[in-house]
């Protein structure tokens, strides 16, 4: 089963079990998980889904595209080399992913 172990912004450890599909995005806010806003819903559009990447992890992942790029430069708590929108990443079968949430989405 995919996993996704998130660090909420209060440094507790929230380890989920994700369907293949949803972005990560949406496997944060089904199961309750602090520190994603996700004003969009996931369209892009917002950036308050912001999440850092466990550093060793970033590479596997799909690169983001332009769009995803260019909102990142508009994140509450400024963006570092390993941070994407969560709502575009989306979880695959073999996915064993670590995300950290910034101190605040907004
Ligand atoms: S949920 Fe709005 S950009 Fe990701």
């Amino acid at each position: 089963m995919p996993r996704v172990t998130f660090t909420e912004p209060d440094g507790a450890v929230v380890e989920i079990e994700a369907n293949p599909g949803d972005s990560v995005m949406e496997t944060a806010v089904r199961n309750g998980v602090q520190g994603i806003v996700a004003e969009c819903g996931g369209s892009l559009s917002c950036a308050t889904c912001h999440v850092f990447v466990r550093e060793d992890e970033v590479d596997e992942l799909p690169a983001m595209e332009e769009m995803e790029d260019e909102m990142l430069w508009g994140t509450a708590v400024d963006r570092q080399p390993n941070s994407r929108l969560s709502c575009q990443l989306r979880v695959t079968e073999d996915f064993d992913l670590h995300v950290t949430m910034p101190d605040t989405q907004v």
